[in-house]
């Protein structure tokens, strides 16, 4: 049988409206019951789980209200619904692990918050352009099934100067009543606005607005903010996360991981990973791909099954020199050699690899 607190769970959220959360500790008692080899039982929880699955009109968390948010908020955030997957992200081991558990932590939150204990929610990743961190909040979003909302701080800021405040609560309200995981990209735009000196009662309360709402947050959204600049960020934001994690550059097995997965589906039995390791130290993941989606692009339009050393390290070589010639298609973003040096001197611990092999 389920436990009191399993039951308790089931008709608090009934009560509340809460669909999503009602849905999933409906499936937690099947699953359970499942195990106890009540087969039959389990059958009718999932069968009534699902029948009780659409959105009423008016309830708390509707899909058609998350999937466009309108007026004032719609002008704040954009709204998508990821498919993307953890396993997809190429991490440290360590990384993945405390990402894998962050959703772990988020679909079991009754059976924490049966025991005084929250799921951590609120994630700090900073690295260098092109490491994985958008990615990351979209496979946050696509693991636990919430939509994702972007926030654009420096748009917010230039855009509402003097009211960015009231617009951050405006997003804060959103984020207590319509469960997501709203990613504020470029966060450090609060904190570089202070230290260049420009309006800094404006940044001041921005920032102050910012903490507070952080720190009032009660939940269950997942709050996901980036960084490429961690050294502008005051050490008061970085104590108001429960989660702080370090992208890097990849390093020589991540390369060949990178490449290999995009290639699945060609040939590349003669490809000297060795070289190719060693010439894509000093680019980011996203480099990688783009350089060898490139690569790949060549070999199929001059007729070619097989990928090539040669055409893989011409492709590195392009995408350095477009680095070096600055942002040409709009898509490349710009890894100058002192963000690179930053990003590798962000120190993470050893790193045996985690994720699928390369053919996803
Ligand atoms: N760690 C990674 N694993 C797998 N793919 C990655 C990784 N990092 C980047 N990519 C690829 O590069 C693309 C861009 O990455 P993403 O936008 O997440 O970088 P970012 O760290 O947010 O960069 P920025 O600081 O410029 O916003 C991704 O869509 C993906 O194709
Ligand atoms: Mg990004």
């Amino acid at each position: 049988m389920a436990s009191a607190q399993q039951l308790i769970g089931l008709v608090k959220s009934h009560a509340e409206g809460d669909e999503a959360r009602f849905f999933d500790l409906a499936m937690q008692l099947a699953a359970a019951e499942d195990q106890k080899g009540h087969v039959r039982l389990a059958e009718q929880l999932r069968a009534w789980a699902d029948a009780g699955k659409a959105p009423e009109a008016g309830s708390k968390s509707q899909p058609t209200l998350l999937a466009a948010p309108r007026g004032e908020l719609g002008e704040l955030v954009g709204a998508s619904y990821p498919a993307t997957r953890l396993s997809s992200l190429i991490l440290p081991a360590p990384l993945h692990d405390e990402l894998r558990h962050l959703v772990v932590e988020s679909r079991h939150r009754e059976r924490l918050e049966a025991r005084g204990l929250h799921p951590r929610r609120r994630v700090l990743l900073s690295g260098p352009p092109g490491t994985g961190k958008t990615m990351t909040a979209s496979a946050l979003a696509g693991e636990i099934k919430y939509p994702m909302f972007t926030v654009l701080l420096h748009g917010l800021i230039t855009k509402y100067f003097g009211e960015t405040a009231s617009k951050l609560r405006t997003i804060f309200d959103a984020i207590r009543t319509t469960r997501g995981v709203y990613l504020f990209d470029e966060i450090d735009a609060l904190a570089g606005a202070r230290t260049r000196g420009d309006d800094v009662g404006e940044a001041r309360r921005v920032l102050n607005s910012f903490l507070q709402f952080l720190e009032e947050d009660p939940g269950p959204s997942i709050i996901v903010a980036t960084t490429n600049v961690p050294e502008l960020l005051d050490s008061a934001i970085l104590r108001r996360f429960d989660l702080v994690l370090r992208y890097e550059l990849p390093d020589q097995d991540a390369i060949v991981e990178t490449v290999q997965r995009r290639l699945g589906g060609f040939q590349t039995t003669r490809v000297s990973w060795a070289q190719i390791a060693k010439a894509g130290v000093g680019l980011s993941t996203a480099d990688l791909v783009r350089a060898t989606e490139d690569a790949a692009r060549r070999a199929v339009l001059s007729g070619k099954e097989a990928i090539s050393t040669p055409v893989l390290l011409d492709a590195f070589d392009r995408r350095r020199t477009l680095q070096l010639i600055g942002n040409t298609d709009g898509s490349a973003r710009q890894t100058s050699p002192a963000r690179a040096r930053r990003g590798r001197s962000e120190k993470l611990p050893a790193r045996p690899r985690a994720g699928r092999p390369a053919t996803e």
